[in-house]
């Protein structure tokens, strides 16, 4: 079954933030067992962006959005709901949404904050753009920020190696007819949860001396497990989203999947017969930042004129739980 919207929406503006500390392959070597070669060939990760201690995710998710509304010719008081994608909040409450309403001065916005780790971003905007279709609201905004240095274990290079921190933040509202989202397919796993996830911290296992002793607090992750269900999904779940709108992989203008490898991209680019041009990287920059991936990269795209109106895109994502889905749509501006 198609999921239409039941009116035009799409994105309007993008914007992001990266925090200037850069933290190069060289560096993590100095602190782990490992080598820039195999981070870079395993991964495609070249460095990421980590912030000082004290940064909270509101701090880089408000500049993101503030771009986003400048490069929209918006007032913040003009958004009616701000919906931020997150794994890591500044608090478990209140939400950070509620922080970056006050940082950017949204005075007319409800919000709350989503979590579905990696496919965080894109269920936030299928949420906003749903609520905006309905005609409830006008004018929402989805940020997608993760500060992933601070739930990194940094003596385990099997994940330190592989996260970085940033924000992205798009504005969405109704668009022209035929252009914005045309379909989207989402999904969950719960099986997967024992493949990554962060085992404290939560209702189940509170904080205790003895869990953050053991480092509960940080990414546990089972990556080749991942892996293998990340480029099955994410090609299979974009094909599908094609085939059922009459698209081939030469009618697509822009591919943005998830960056958590780039081998996980290739494959899943391969498999959906892409032209590898057509495909957005940034995690040779960033590493993985979980929710501020696919934001950041169609930011990249805008900036560099990669993408224009009336151009077919797939958003395409895989995360913890497991949760991955696609979204497909014809960019608005
Ligand atoms: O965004 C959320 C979703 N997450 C993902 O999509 C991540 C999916 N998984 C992956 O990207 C990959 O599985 C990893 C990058 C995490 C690992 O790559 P891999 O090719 O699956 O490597 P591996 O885990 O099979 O490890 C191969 C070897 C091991 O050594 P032995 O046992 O063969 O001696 C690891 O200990 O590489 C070793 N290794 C490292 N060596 C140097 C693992 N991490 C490192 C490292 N530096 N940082």
């Amino acid at each position: 079954m198609n999921h239409r919207l039941v009116a035009p929406v799409g994105i309007t503006a993008t914007g992001q933030c990266f925090p200037p500390r850069v933290v190069t392959n060289d560096d993590l070597s100095k602190i782990l067992d490992t080598n820039d070669e195999w981070i870079r060939t395993r991964t495609g990760i070249r460095e990421r962006h980590w912030v000082e201690p004290g940064t909270g995710a509101s701090q880089l998710g408000a500049p993101a959005l503030k771009q986003a509304l400048e490069n929209r010719g918006m007032k913040a008081s003009e958004l009616d709901l701000i919906v931020v994608a997150t794994v890591t909040p500044d608090t478990i409450f209140p939400a950070t949404s509620c922080r970056i309403q006050d940082m950017v001065g949204a005075s007319n916005a409800f919000g709350f904050d989503l979590n579905a780790a990696c496919s965080g971003f894109l269920y936030a905007l299928t949420t906003a753009c749903s609520l905006v279709a309905a005609g409830g609201i006008k004018k929402a905004a989805v940020v997608g920020v993760d500060i992933m240095s601070t739930i990194i274990n940094k003596e385990d290079r099997t994940t330190a190696v592989l996260f970085g921190d940033g924000a992205g933040a798009v504005i969405v509202e109704q668009v022209e007819e035929g252009l914005g989202i045309l379909d989207f397919e989402h999904r969950v796993d719960g099986t997967g949860a024992c493949y990554l996830y962060m085992p404290a911290g939560g209702s189940l296992k509170p904080a205790s001396a003895e869990t953050v002793a053991n480092k509960e607090h940080t990414i546990h992750q089972a990556g080749s497990e991942v892996f293998k269900n990340a480029v099955r999904e994410m090609a299979d779940n974009s094909r599908l989203l094609m085939d059922r709108n009459g698209f081939k992989g030469e009618d697509l203008k822009l591919f943005v999947p998830h960056q958590a490898n780039i081998r996980i991209m290739d494959a899943a680019a391969k498999r959906l017969e892409l032209d590898p041009a057509r495909m957005m990287v940034n995690i040779d920059r960033y590493a993985n930042t979980t929710t501020a991936t696919i934001p950041t990269a169609l930011h990249q795209a805008v900036e560099e004129k990669r993408v224009a109106k009336g151009d077919l895109v797939i958003l395409s994502a895989f995360g913890a739980g497991f949760t991955w889905g696609s979204t497909l749509l014809r960019w608005a501006y």
